[in-house]
């Protein structure tokens, strides 16, 4: 393979004088062009950090330490709370409070290109993390942002051109977190006593080292499932706790696992926050649903636990999630089937336990769980630019190739219906066409325009019987840029498709930039693009399905 440094070059020379410089303003185009290596001289940073991504070895498991690719921070200015440690492979903890001005400057010592995109962040494009901004070994990125988000749980990530999941899986990853003057008025646990809690599954080979699919396009369409969960990067980590209110900063940073969170002896959790903010108020669910790249913020309170005892989350059972294919082999998917599972691996919506904690320590000082949290304002049809046209995004999978209106990635390319006008909020519907096309073809293939293949593609409509190309299973579908709201969820076939088992531990209330779409399920969303003009990515974040090509470019001009 070429090195993607010059294909990136070369893309962008094309990019600047082919044919779509047409298609693209030019201030726009000389954006992307330009790569950011060296500091501004008109930003003044708040804080600055580097943060160098390179081979690493941590201990893992008994014997052997394990190879992993970790980002390591250095702190150049700034409070000194700014990076906090995690004890396993993860980066450093990013503590960013609201309004500050970040510089970042990003270096490369891999030997591979990579690039770090800041998750949940409402930043400029060519601060985003793009594909296309991806650094060759020896080389940096610099940074700089100021920061916009309300107080939350971000992360960051690598996102490299279709080495996104590798990269991630061997551990190119962090917690960014957000404080602001609301947040602090609640007097919600802190220091100590707000946790981090990432949650990624891995697999090992004998000798401690990670293991990921060595299997063909079949493995790699269903996605990465490990055997062993980790929390901030370590095995089988107790957490001890007193007995007091904790604030639980939940991040599923797995390639592809989804996770039905609930306590083990029934005790509803209580949900304060959802991927890029804090909630309107506190809301209780029996369980919930943390799919890839998914935050919640959990209010736990272990007051009244006994000394010693334990209290354990898990991942509760549940079903529907994986590719129900059409006709002959319905039959043969069971859930203790191979799909979506290695050789003795835990199948995904298996049960169990996720990460425990150890009632250490009494106290009788506790907070008090706030009744509200912050002013939520729903978004409604009035303030879309589109309430009777949505943007449609389609899910499929035909042929184990994931796909969104059935495209696959081009790193700048654009379509007509994926350009969007700055400073305009717009509902987007994201519907699963696989399902609809096994269900008779409901939905159809409305709104899509010069997709080369369609006529045969479409001749499967309606086959429910016929062949095994169809499939329909569960997206985590994440959009880049500001957090958006979810309008509705719509399921058709609801029974026998195990829709049941997760419907109740879907957070819809809050502000996302990450939704769960179920097979069968329609949901749509309302989502502001206000500030920045560029592309903004947006793709399913099962890292397996984005780096195979679920992932498309908005451009905002
Ligand atoms: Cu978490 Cu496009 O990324
Ligand atoms: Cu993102
Ligand atoms: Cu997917």
């Amino acid at each position: 393979m070429t090195r993607f440094d010059g294909k990136r070059r070369q893309l962008l020379q094309f990019a600047a004088f082919g044919t779509m410089a047409a298609a693209w303003p030019g201030a726009i185009l000389a954006e992307v062009a330009e790569m950011g290596s060296v500091p501004s001289s008109t930003f003044k940073p708040d804080v600055e950090i580097e943060l160098t991504a390179r081979k690493d070895t941590v201990s893992l498991r008994p014997g052997a330490a394990t190879h992993v690719f970790k980002y390591h921070g250095k702190l150049l200015k700034g409070p000194s709370s700014t990076l906090t440690e995690l004890p396993g492979y993860l980066g450093p903890t990013l503590n960013f409070v609201r309004g500050q001005k970040v510089r970042i400057i990003a270096y490369n010592q891999l030997p591979e290109p990579t690039v770090a995109h800041w998750h949940g962040m409402h930043v400029p494009q060519k601060m985003d993390g793009h594909p296309m901004y991806a650094i060759d070994q020896g080389e940096r990125y610099v940074y700089e942002f100021e920061v916009k988000n309300p107080a939350g749980t971000n992360w960051y990530h690598a996102h490299t051109h279709e080495k996104t999941a590798t990269q991630v899986y061997q551990g190119l990853a962090g917690l960014i977190t957000i404080t602001d003057e609301q947040e602090q008025k609640l007097d919600l646990p802190s220091g100590e006593y707000d946790l981090p809690i990432v949650i990624q599954d891995r697999r090992f080979t004998a000798d401690n080292q990670l293991r990921y699919l060595q299997h063909g396009r079949r493995e790699r369409a269903m996605g990465f499932l490990g055997d062993t969960i980790l929390i901030n990067g370590q095995i089988d980590r107790a957490i001890p706790v007193k007995t007091r209110a904790y604030r639980l900063r939940l991040l599923n940073g797995s390639n592809s696992r989804i996770y039905k969170l609930g306590w083990e002896d029934g005790t509803p959790l209580t949900a304060i926050a959802t991927d890029g903010a804090l909630l309107g108020k506190p809301e209780n669910y029996p369980y919930i649903m943390l799919a890839p790249a998914e935050r919640v913020e959990l209010w736990v309170d272990f007051s009244g636990r006994e000394l010693g005892s334990d209290l354990v989350l898990y991942s509760l059972d549940y079903h529907g999630v994986m590719p129900r294919m059409g006709g002959g082999m319905r039959g043969g998917m069971g859930r203790g089937g191979g799909m979506g599972m290695m050789e003795g691996g835990l199948v995904q919506g298996e049960k169990f336990p996720v990460v425990k904690f150890h009632i250490a320590e009494k106290t009788s000082e506790s907070p008090e769980l706030p009744k509200v949290l912050i002013p939520f304002q729903r978004l409604l049809d009035r303030d879309v630019a589109n309430p009777d046209k949505p943007r449609q995004i389609g899910l499929s999978m035909m042929h184990m190739s994931p796909e969104l209106n059935r495209r696959s990635f081009e790193l700048l390319a654009v379509a007509e219906s994926e350009k969007i006008p700055v400073n305009t909020i717009q509902k987007i519907r994201i519907t699963q066409e696989d399902h609809a096309m096994q269900r008779g073809g409901r939905r159809g293939m409305g709104g899509m325009e010069d997709v080369d293949g369609i006529d045969e593609r479409g001749g499967r409509r309606g086959g429910r019987g016929g062949g095994g190309g169809m499939m329909s299973m569960a997206h985590p579908i994440h959009l880049h840029g500001q957090q958006f709201q979810i309008l509705s969820r719509l399921v058709q076939d609801r029974h026998g498709s195990g829709y049941d088992t997760v419907k109740d531990g879907f957070i819809n209330t809050g502000w996302k930039d990450t939704v769960l779409v179920m097979p069968g399920e329609e949901v749509t969303i309302i989502k502001p693009f206000q500030d920045y003009t560029g592309l903004f990515l947006y793709h399913c974040h099962n890292l397996e399905h984005e780096d195979m090509g679920m992932m498309r470019n908005f451009l905002v001009r």
